[in-house]
């Protein structure tokens, strides 16, 4: 089975059991600053997760693109991916876990209409009960009904609670393993369990979350509203049991690109070879969700992933000078998805060789220099880790993985110090943030989201209805705004918008959400851009007042504030400039 005819037949499979396939949103969440990336196929939704309603229904399924990189150390591994595409299945307050669980049973086993998978290969963990939540009895009955009860393991919350990060929907959650071993490992016991687990032997290929809790400061606070399910299995593992592989790297996702980096390589170090698969893969995904090379955020995340494959290129001997040449077998691998990477080709190459290229020229120098700075020292110290990041263009991280294979460490702690001293503490920011995960979704955000959806209908407005949005990037300080435009705008002009935002919050009008089909939006002239990226539902928010004026239509998918009146501040435009050719940039404020 190949991994194209997977992900169809978990679409087709969900689809007749009443649940509407949605897109996969862009790896680059578009209103929540808190995550650089969409780190599992919840993100987008939780909005809807916590209550408010999807315009397509309460059953929904989708394959999302996924980027992490907390796992970036375990890189080489049999399971381990930064970018991935997650399977999911969800119910909005609708099924919970009987049928979750007979669907995902189904689904791994069923030759028919699933992957046809061994059932005596499988085993299940289900929530052993803590303070926050008792032991999972209902998920442990329902998968009695299909499985030894031998074969099923309580666990505590490190393995079976999941929750995007210390704020958001959460709840406790069973996940399937299969046993990959050639003869089988049979009935084992909890603790065989966790060993070959542990060994890899086993693989977790499915996770089913019912989430009906809500965390905020990293604490349970109370149950949502709702019951939720919402279940990701990961396309590269699920590929990988169901094409009897050990490990991901054999399956067709990756199949012509190892084959090209075996080509070109010297050594035979395996690892290295897969994490220059790996790496350049999420990298192509990257760009054409349109992240470029950069020293904050996405764009510092994306830096570090092609120069940590440039570098393990160059350590396995490779007599290529292009990694940017590896792209073209990534992408050849999803020709046949709706990811429309083979029509960026051009510009993925592009902006991988002109990063490596950069890297490379300092790249021997580096070396030169960490080498002897180790062969005197135990510890690297700041200034010479800054020099190895700013003369070098080392990334941290990379001098730290260096550091630790040669037995040495680097002052961490003053290497920020010294980061701040010269003012790219946003680098550090970005790593934080990547470790955390979801945050609260914070106020002064969603006012500024709403004035945001203000500004771009005033800047309709003023400038004409071929001004659309080209990016956006919210923070607590402030909105990024990216709008396609020829011209500078002119401060009267800007007057105007801030004075028709600001008469829209002091006229406290409603922020009211519309769920009509995608076409009728479209012609009656709701702002959007993307459309495709949408449903065939989709949700408008308009921003309306009592009078019946309505200051903004657009489609979206929130958080906003319920009420202009609830925006606290004026807002001001701050700043307008090029961002590149035909769009412009504004930075604007609440004061
Ligand atoms: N959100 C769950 C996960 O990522 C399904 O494992």
């Amino acid at each position: 089975m190949t991994s194209d005819e997977i992900r169809k037949k978990f679409l087709k499979f969900f689809k007749k059991r009443g649940h509407a396939i949605i897109p996969s949103a862009p790896l680059v969440p578009e209103n929540d600053p808190s995550v650089l990336f969409n780190t599992a196929g919840m993100q987008p939704l939780v909005p809807y997760l916590l209550g408010q309603a999807h315009p397509q229904g309460k059953r929904l399924a989708d394959v999302q693109k996924c980027v992490r990189t907390v796992d970036i150390d375990d890189i080489g591994d049999n399971t381990h991916a930064t970018f991935f595409e997650m399977l999911g299945n969800w119910s909005l307050g609708d099924y919970f876990k009987e049928d979750a669980i007979k669907w995902s049973y189904e689904f791994l086993t069923s030759q028919d209409e699933g992957l046809g998978l061994d059932l005596k290969r499988l085993y299940v963990t289900v929530f052993e009960g803590d303070e926050n939540a008792p032991r999972d009895e209902e998920a442990f009955e329902t998968w009695k009904r299909y499985i030894h009860k031998d074969r099923i393991y309580f666990m505590g919350a490190k393995t079976n609670w999941w929750s995007p990060g210390e704020n958001g929907p959460c709840g406790p959650d069973s996940e399937m393993f299969y046993d990959t071993t050639v003869d089988g490992l049979g009935d084992i016991n909890a603790d065989e369990f966790v060993a070959a687990d542990k060994r890899q032997d086993i693989v977790e290929v499915w996770n089913d979350v019912f989430m009906e809790y809500e965390k905020k400061d990293g604490k349970i606070i109370g149950k949502l509203a709702q019951q939720n399910v919402d279940t990701g299995a990961g396309l590269e593992r699920v590929t990988m049991v169901a094409q009897g592989k050990k490990n991901i790297f054999d399956t067709d996702l990756f199949i012509p690109i190892m084959k090209r980096i075996a080509e070109h390589a010297a050594s035979d170090d395996a690892q290295a070879q897969r994490i220059i698969a790996d790496h350049v893969r999420t990298a192509v995904f990257m760009i054409a969700d349109g992240v470029i090379p950069s020293n904050t955020e996405q764009g510092y995340v994306l830096r570090r992933l092609i120069r940590r494959a440039r570098y393990y290129y160059d350590s396995i001997g490779t007599k290529e000078k292009a990694l940017g040449l590896l792209a073209s077998d990534v992408i050849s691998v999803y020709k046949n998805t709706n990811y429309n990477l083979g029509k960026k080709k051009q510009n993925i190459e592009e902006i991988i060789t002109n990063e490596e290229r950069t890297f490379v020229a300092n790249l021997v120098f580096g070396k030169k220099f960490l080498e002897k700075i180790m062969k005197k020292e135990n510890i690297i110290s700041a200034k010479n880790a800054f020099m190895a990041y700013s003369t070098y263009g080392f990334p941290f991280e990379l001098t730290k993985e260096i550091a630790a294979e040669n037995g040495k460490v680097v002052d961490e702690n003053g290497f920020r110090d010294e980061m701040r001293k010269h003012q790219d503490v946003s680098r550090v920011g970005a790593e934080q943030k990547f470790k955390g995960g979801l945050a609260n979704t914070n106020e002064k955000t969603t006012m500024l989201h709403t004035c945001t959806h203000l500004m771009l209908a005033g800047l309709r407005k003023y400038l004409g209805d071929d001004v659309h949005q080209a990016g956006s990037n919210i923070t607590e300080e402030r909105t990024r705004f990216d709008f396609t435009y020829p011209h500078k705008v002119e401060r009267d002009t800007l007057d105007k918008v801030e004075t028709y935002v600001n008469e829209a919050i002091g006229k406290e009008c409603d922020m009211v959400i519309k769920k009509i089909q995608k076409e009728e939006a479209r012609a009656t002239g709701v702002e959007g851009s993307f459309w495709e990226k949408y449903p065939d539902m989709v949700n408008v928010y308009m921003v309306k007042c009592e009078n019946g004026t309505v200051y903004s239509q657009e489609l979206c998918g929130g958080p906003h504030v319920e009420n202009t009146g609830a925006i606290k501040g004026v807002f001001k435009i701050k700043k307008e400039e090029a961002s590149s050719a035909g769009v412009r940039r504004i930075k604007a404020i609440l004061e």
